[in-house]
């Protein structure tokens, strides 16, 4: 099992976001994590596509843009333009999934689907075949810096045996309170891309902070494939 680290960059210093991305691109991290919110479907706004480009243009990272926005479908194509290498919309205001998932898919994107905690798991049963990633959120979504609600491991277990009954391979991501404290409990429940922004950037470090939390991740992974053995 391969854990990536996607560091949220909803934590940074805005004001220098293209040092903070490069920082934990030297720390090892496999993606770069965007929130995007529009005041509606979460109570915050955040960014939109120009900021992306921007990231394209400094960053080898693939960008995953987390969509917390009531129409999803009228903004994937833009975040795809802008340079969005994963884009997943929000179960809860999607009516037409699978047509949504499709419709990212086409535009060349890997497409997930979120789950906000209240969420029943139930509700992917009829895409598992189709998505490219499934986001089980932590915290409830509009903020970092939330503690992580202890339900989420359970839950992160029971959508990787959705998708592997499904035959599909897709990873289980994580988004929300990931730390050094949480990090083997949801490695060890199957997530393997762990969102992480406070614990990353509301460092002294963000390069040393990506680094640990990955080493921490690949133990966890590793005494997983060693119980397995
Ligand atoms: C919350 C966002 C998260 C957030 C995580 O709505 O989706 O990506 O940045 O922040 P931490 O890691 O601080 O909980
Ligand atoms: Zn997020």
């Amino acid at each position: 099992m391969m854990v990536c680290v996607a560091p949220s960059i909803l934590a940074a210093d805005f004001a220098r976001l293209g040092e903070e991305v490069a920082a934990v691109e030297r720390g090892g991290a496999d993606y770069v994590h965007v929130d995007v919110m529009d005041g509606h479907f979460v109570p915050n706004l955040t960014v939109g596509p120009p900021v992306v480009r921007s990231l394209r243009a400094v960053t080898r990272l693939p960008i995953d843009v987390h969509l917390m926005v009531e129409e999803p479908d009228r903004f994937a194509q833009a975040f795809v333009e802008a340079g969005a290498a994963m884009v997943s919309v929000h179960v809860e205001v999607s009516p037409h999934l699978d047509r949504t998932l499709s419709f990212i898919k086409e535009l060349g994107a890997r497409a997930g689907v979120v789950l906000n905690p209240s969420t029943p798991v139930g509700t992917l049963e009829e895409v598992a075949g189709l998505v490219d990633y499934v986001l089980v959120m932590s915290v409830n979504p509009g903020f970092g810096g939330q503690a992580f609600l202890p339900a989420s491991a359970s839950k992160v277990r029971r959508v990787r045996a959705l998708l592997d009954a499904a035959g599909n391979r897709a990873p289980v991501e994580i988004d929300g309170g990931i730390d050094l404290e949480t990090v083997d409990e949801v490695v060890r429940a199957g997530a393997e891309i762990l969102v992480a922004g406070s614990a990353i950037f509301r460092t002294p470090d963000p390069t040393v902070a990506t680094r640990t939390l990955r080493d921490a991740a690949r133990r966890a992974a590793a005494s997983i494939g060693a119980t397995r053995a």
